[in-house]
């Protein structure tokens, strides 16, 4: 059956061929006008997308200032860094030029303005809720992570390793860029992790075990096959512009909440198992959920067996004719196979990282604060189940 819900996408997307040449207008119609301009390392530089949004802002006549070199898994330090800036400058609106850690910095930033008397990190402990936020935006160059029409933001204490992600409808963006051709660029690992992503958001909100519709099944198996096949396309094509387009549209559709409308809210703990691996070993977000989704799977795939075996049919093309515990065996089997043939990790070791028993518990202790009381719909997790998984996945 539906259950009830609430479909929320307010973000304006703006998507093709030197539309980034849109962006100083946008700002404007928005109500911007004093901008803090945030990138990562040099990729945006090195592109000239960076030169094409400042001079589309100074077409605009708007005062912009600038704040570079966010990391991926991006840390509090930058955050506090963009909100004293932010102060002094007066910003009244944050531009991202980048991927979901320069997008979830800015989200970061504009909760820190919104509110400059408190504690942004407050947020991310879930100690306080937002009640104001700054308008934020993105010059999206990465397909992935899909902060550019998501409520989420997620930040690295670099001091406690702790990786934590914040929720709110404050922070959807206002509008998001799009224009294919900029990622190009993307290194293979990259482009691909991407996709992981992608598939995971989409994923995660498929393998539930309350309310479902078949219109959002058949919207996300649809976009699932599409990632896969366009996937591989890019992993020996990198410059195929429809294939990137493909990618780029997924990416936002398959985590603005548009594939989990009518069910539970998903189940997301592959997601919240690999940000403690993001946390403490600073692993590519995208590769750590494909080094962990497989034993997460096959640790819980008995308590959500007819969704298992409706991914292996629908989505992986499994057509055995055996049970259903088998097929639903195939189709992890044949994603891993997947994984691999895009160049993505399947374990751990693959991953290039092994953890200690006391680190294994250390993430899963971690894992369970973060989690909450929303510890899964496939299965409901607990302590031993997260330090299972990490055992299987090591
Ligand atoms: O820093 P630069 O030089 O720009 O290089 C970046 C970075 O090294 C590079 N890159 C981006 N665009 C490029 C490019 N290189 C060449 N050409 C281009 N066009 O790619 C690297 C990764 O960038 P990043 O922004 O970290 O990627 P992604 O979009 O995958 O974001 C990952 C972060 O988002 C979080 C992840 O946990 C991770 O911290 N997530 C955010 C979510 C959200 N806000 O809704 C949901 C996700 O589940 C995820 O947790
Ligand atoms: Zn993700």
């Amino acid at each position: 059956m539906a259950n009830n819900f609430e479909y929320f996408s307010p973000t304006r997307v703006v998507f093709g061929k030197e539309t980034e040449k849109q962006t100083g207008k946008l700002i404007r119609e928005y109500g911007g006008s004093r901008v803090l301009v945030l990138y990562g390392g040099k990729s945006a530089v090195r592109s000239g997308l960076l030169d094409l949004v400042k001079e589309s802002l100074k077409e605009e006549e708007l005062y912009f200032q600038e704040l570079g070199g966010i990391v991926p898994n991006p840390h509090l330090d930058k955050v506090y860094e963009g909100i004293e800036i932010g102060k002094n400058e007066g910003i009244d609106f944050l531009l991202a030029v980048g991927g979901g850690s320069v997008i979830d910095t800015a989200k970061a930033i504009a909760y820190g303005l919104g509110e400059p008397e408190k504690d942004v990190w407050e947020l991310y402990e879930h100690t306080r809720k937002a009640r104001k936020c700054l308008p934020v935006a993105s010059v999206l160059t990465i397909a992935a992570a899909g902060s550019e029409t998501s409520r989420s933001s997620v930040i690295t204490n670099e001091k406690t390793l702790e990786k934590r992600a914040y929720d709110d409808n404050l922070a959807r963006p206002k509008f998001a860029i799009m224009n294919p051709e900029f990622t190009k660029t993307l290194p293979d690992y990259q482009t691909e992790s991407g996709c992981t992503d992608i598939m995971m958001h989409t994923i995660e909100r498929y393998f539930t075990n309350g309310g479902n519709m078949e219109i959002t099944d058949a919207l996300a198996e649809g976009l699932l096959r599409t990632v896969m096949e366009n996937a591989k396309i890019l992993h020996t094509e990198p410059d195929n512009y429809d294939a990137r387009a493909e990618i780029m549209w997924a990416g936002s559709l398959a985590h603005n909440d548009l594939t989990g409308c009518g069910n539970d809210g998903g189940d997301f703990m592959s997601h919240k198992l690999e940000h403690e691996l993001g946390g403490m070993f600073d692993v590519t977000h995208g590769a750590g959920l494909a080094a962990i989704w497989p034993s997460w799977a096959r640790y819980v795939y008995k308590y959500c067996l007819p969704r298992f075996v409706k991914y292996a049919k629908n989505v992986m093309g499994v057509t055995s004719g055996g049970s259903d515990e088998e097929t639903a065996l195939l189709g992890i089997k044949a994603m891993e196979e997947f994984y691999h043939s895009i160049g993505m990790p399947v374990n751990l070791k693959e991953l290039g990282i092994h953890p200690t028993e006391e680190q294994i518990r250390e993430m899963a202790e971690g894992c369970l604060k973060a989690s909450g009381s929303s510890t899964g719909s496939a299965k409901k997790l607990d302590l031993q189940d997260m330090i299972r998984i990490y055992q299987m996945a090591n």
